[in-house]
């Protein structure tokens, strides 16, 4: 399929993975791209600039094809070194970064410099404009259906999609809710150039995360979400759990005086623990409403040809035929 995606992109298929904490490394990355797709190693997963200039050299080592990095700028109480993050991404020789969490005006100019294409992850409009403005390549626009952080405007793909279409310039992808070729072909219609997909991609055999991981997302339905944080205007939707029950409680009894502080024990140092060693009630982590869509651990090649069969029978079989009718 070409789209003004694969084009910018050199990719085969306009299907992206976006960054996932503790998900995006190396052979997942990889797998994507092998599979026609764009792979994203998540930066910030490393913990210092070293690491991640050795997971790109890893990465490099698996497949031939683009591949790209996710760069999350986290509130400010965080304070990874940046620059020197970028600088690893730039003399890795990559050619794609995927921004997020806040935009990303500052850094532009050494991304563009190093030739990189910039896609920004923004959840409204309005932010999308933004991104064009500042000299984005690309947005992903992700809806309120997401896994991770959706923003504060609860607005879903069915009206961002189209709105983000009637306004930008730029080619954007649909991000959020996305599993399948018939997310694939609505996302199209709705005016996106292709889909980004993150919990999907959990549930692959190549997603280097505890097998536990992978049954949850499965046995999940799309009622199994929460939305935390809210309070704290850093909305997160993620997977419920015993540890995110109790973030709900906590929530409800400080109200407005909630702080991040009164959260740590169900939010900081949760990835390892559920990724790695499989405790999956060890607090709260990110999950999209979409695991009700997903039934299956595929590989990422059989997911990724099976969105793009299903999409091109969608397209030349039944949208065709009921249009010829
Ligand atoms: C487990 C998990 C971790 C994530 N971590 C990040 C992250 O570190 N940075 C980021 O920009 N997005 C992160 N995301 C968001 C994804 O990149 C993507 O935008 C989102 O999952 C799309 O929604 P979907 O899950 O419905 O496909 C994460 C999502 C999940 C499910």
């Amino acid at each position: 399929m070409k789209t003004r995606i694969t084009e910018m992109l050199g990719i085969e298929h306009p299907i992206i993975q976006g960054g996932m904490h503790y998900v995006g490394f190396a052979e997942l990355a990889a797998a994507v791209s092998n599979a026609g797709g764009l792979g994203i190693i998540t930066a910030l997963t490393q913990p210092t600039p070293e690491l991640l200039a050795k997971e790109i050299a890893r990465c490099r080592g698996m497949t031939d094809k683009p591949f790209g990095v996710n760069l999350t700028f986290l509130p400010a109480f965080a304070k990874p070194p940046y620059p020197e993050y970028i600088r690893a991404i730039i003399e890795g020789g990559v050619k794609v970064v995927e921004t997020a969490g806040r935009n990303p005006e500052s850094v532009m100019p050494y991304l563009k410099a190093a030739g990189i294409k910039v896609i920004h992850k923004c959840t409204s409009v309005r932010h999308s404009l933004k991104a064009e403005a500042i000299g984005c390549d690309a947005v992903s626009v992700d809806g309120f259906e997401c896994g991770g952080h959706p923003g504060e405007d609860d607005v879903p793909n069915f009206i961002l999609l189209p709105r983000a279409a009637e306004e930008l310039k730029i080619p954007f992808v649909a991000s959020g809710g996305m599993a399948d070729g018939r997310s694939l072909v609505a996302a199209l219609a709705l005016g996106a150039e292709g889909i980004n997909m993150g919990t999907r991609f959990i549930a692959t055999k190549e997603a280097p995360v505890h097998e536990n991981v992978k049954k949850a997302i499965v046995a999940a339905s799309e009622l199994d979400t929460r939305l935390i944080m809210r309070g704290l205007r850093n909305t997160e939707r993620v997977l419920n759990n015993s540890g995110v029950a109790r973030v709900m409680e906590i929530e409800h009894e400080k109200g407005a005086s909630l702080a991040i502080t009164d959260l740590i024990d169900q939010i900081a140092g949760v990835y390892p623990r559920v990724m790695i060693d499989g405790d999956m009630e060890a607090g709260a982590w990110s999950c999209g409403m979409v695991a009700g869509l997903i039934h299956d651990v595929p590989t990422v090649k059989e997911l990724i040809d099976r969105i793009m069969s299903e999409a091109d029978s969608l397209i030349n079989k039944r949208l065709a035929g009921m249009s010829a009718a």
